[in-house]
């Protein structure tokens, strides 16, 4: 299966591809560039290793694709996550953290960060990918793929954990200077494939994200990477 519209990295294992990632969030840190992380159990490591490499944040803005409705300091919290891997762990921290209020109610959080990131493009946006092929909290068949005006809307969990979550859009994300895919894990490679190779396809939701203007990147181990060897 032929990649579509993206450079595709086969890192030997899940530690060498969270260190892949991790020198890239580094390198963009110490430029001073608009950075969006992701959730989820897999870019722990990531953040935590880009906090060795590069242990001065104060430059960068800091960014979420998406939010789990709970309190930042709920262990679902994806700025939680963030704030124990990386804010926690660097000299500096950002001076610019956009976080998005999974406190708040879902519409009303999504409106505020809308209202925050408009005019803002991201250099590196940072996306997992679900067993599913979700991406951020765009969930297969979502009506969120086929928003074209708005940047940031709630969404219904379609895995767990089953909490509420707030998104960004296809169209933002898409308009990034750069997005990368960090999947890792054999439970994984069905939905690489489908999201890397496949025809764009809204049952994939990662088959429709591919950066406008700029370049789109997966890192991946060996294991997510199988399927695309078929
Ligand atoms: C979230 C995410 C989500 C995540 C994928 C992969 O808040 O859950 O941002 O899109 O990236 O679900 O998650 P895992 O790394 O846990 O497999």
């Amino acid at each position: 299966m032929t990649p579509r519209d993206v450079g595709v990295v086969v890192a030997d294992d899940e530690e060498a591809a969270a260190r892949r990632v991790a020198e890239l969030l580094g390198e963009s840190a110490r430029a001073g560039q608009e950075i969006v992380l992701t959730g989820g159990s897999t870019p722990g490591r990531a953040y935590a290793v880009a906090a060795e490499l590069e242990p001065d944040w104060s430059r960068a803005g800091v960014w979420w694709g998406d939010e789990r409705c709970v309190p930042p300091e709920d262990e679902r919290s994806n700025f939680g996550l963030a704030k124990r891997t990386l804010f926690d762990k660097v000299e500096h921290e950002p001076a610019r953290v956009h976080r998005i209020r999974g406190e708040d109610e879902p519409d009303s959080a999504a409106a505020a960060y809308e209202r925050e990131l408009r005019g803002t493009t991201f250099d590196l946006l940072l996306l997992g990918l679900g067993p599913d092929g979700h991406v951020a909290s765009l969930f297969p068949h979502s009506p969120g793929l086929e928003e074209n005006e708005r940047l940031v809307i709630p969404a219904e969990p379609k895995l767990d954990p089953y909490v509420e979550r707030v998104t960004l859009t296809p169209p933002v994300i898409r308009a990034a200077r750069s997005i990368v895919f960090l999947v890792t894990g054999e439970g994984k490679a069905e939905a690489v494939a489908g999201a890397l190779a496949g025809p764009p396809d809204p049952a994939v939701p990662g088959s429709l994200i591919r950066a406008a203007g700029g370049k789109t990147l997966a890192i991946l181990d060996n294991q997510a990477a199988s399927r695309l060897r078929d």
